[in-house]
């Protein structure tokens, strides 16, 4: 089965996220106070996590990437991990980490049947990535990210959120790496998530990006597989990793959007800036396989054309990444 939005866009990702708790604080996600945490009974369970996993295969989803907050975060993700790769038609389960509990939990994840994760990773300077992520441990994450090829993963992708007069001199550091390392490194263009005047001013352009790094290295393009996301990938001749640049500010991937959202407390939503989102509890409790079927197409039929931000005319929605998942 394959489930269509009213643009033919084939909608064949869901991201899911298990929470919104985080055992860091990026400032471009969260307030320095952390957000309210929501109540138990907010948060969905495993269960019902899985019916949402379940139904959506059935109408046509065939990857799941799995986000939160931090995903790792949450007690017993293992077991449900392990309960989703089994989904029958579910051909890609990806996660999406800060890649600071990485070190202890890559073996389990890939044993439960986890493929491929991205890791977060915004600076090489141990005192840089303590300050963007206000505190969190440089050597922690590097140690992750080699704990997950020793278990058997491919080399993890690297999402570097790039902001101007904050790691913007590392591009080239980033970009060298890719020769030594497998990783694939997309920079991702600063999104205004937390509210915050004069948010313009970290913006660095996906192309401004291309161009420092065309300024030392020659890139070919690399194409992209049928369940890829919005990055546009190159390569340095030889290198072992890729280079991406994720424009989600001034990039127009909207047109190519494959995915749907589902947040941790069950908010559903057709696209990541839209204020639009439908309560998924109504068929949660008590489960209502049909009527959660129902609601799922209808999210995806009236699924936005494209996102409104853009640098200049952006006016300004607050809305907390960690609880949406990126
Ligand atoms: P894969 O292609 O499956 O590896 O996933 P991905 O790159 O989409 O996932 P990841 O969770 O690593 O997200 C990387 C960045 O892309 C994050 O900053 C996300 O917020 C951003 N992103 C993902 N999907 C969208 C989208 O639909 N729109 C926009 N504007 N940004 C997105
Ligand atoms: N702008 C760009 N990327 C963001 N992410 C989180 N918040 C933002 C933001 N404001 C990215 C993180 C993570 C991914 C899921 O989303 O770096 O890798
Ligand atoms: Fe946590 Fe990821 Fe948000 Fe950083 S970007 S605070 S690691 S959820």
């Amino acid at each position: 089965m394959q489930l269509t939005d009213s643009l033919g866009r084939n909608i064949n990702y869901l991201r899911l996220s298990v929470t919104d708790r985080c055992n860091m604080r990026c400032f471009y996600c969260m307030p320095k106070e952390g957000i309210v945490k929501k109540g138990h009974e907010a948060v969905l369970t495993y269960e019902e996590l899985l019916l949402i996993a379940e139904t959506a295969v059935e109408l046509g989803i065939e990857k799941i990437r799995i986000t939160g907050g931090e995903p790792l975060v949450r007690a017993d993700i293992i077991g449900f991990l392990g309960k989703l790769a089994s989904i029958p038609g579910l051909r890609h389960l990806a996660l999406t980490t800060n890649g600071l509990l990485l070190a202890e939990m890559a073996a389990d994840l890939y044993r439960v049947g986890v493929q491929r994760l991205n890791v977060s990773l915004d600076s090489l300077n141990p005192q840089t990535f303590s300050e963007i992520t206000r505190g969190g441990d440089l050597v922690r994450v590097l140690a992750g990210l080699e704990a997950s090829e020793q278990a058997g993963f491919p080399p993890p992708k690297i999402n570097c959120v790039i902001m101007r007069g904050v790691n913007d001199s590392e591009i080239l550091d980033f970009a060298d790496r890719t020769l030594s390392h497998g990783n694939s490194i997309r920079f991702i263009e600063y999104m205004p998530a937390v509210k915050e005047d004069g948010w313009q001013r970290y913006c660095i352009s996906g192309e401004e990006i291309l161009q420092r790094i065309a300024g030392r290295y020659t890139m070919e393009q690399v194409d992209k597989g049928p369940y890829a996301g919005p990055s546009r990938d190159f390569r340095i001749p030889g290198a072992k990793g890729s280079i991406g640049i994720i424009t989600a500010v001034s990039g127009h991937f909207c047109s190519e959007c494959n995915r749907i959202r589902v947040t941790s407390t069950g908010q559903a939503k057709g696209c990541l800036f839209s204020d639009a989102k439908t309560d998924l509890i109504p068929w949660l409790r008590p489960p209502d396989r049909e009527g959660l079927a129902e609601v799922l197409r209808r999210i995806v039929s009236t699924k936005p054309e494209r996102h409104e931000i853009s640098q200049d005319g952006y006016t300004h929605k607050n809305f907390t990444m960690s609880q949406v998942g990126g």
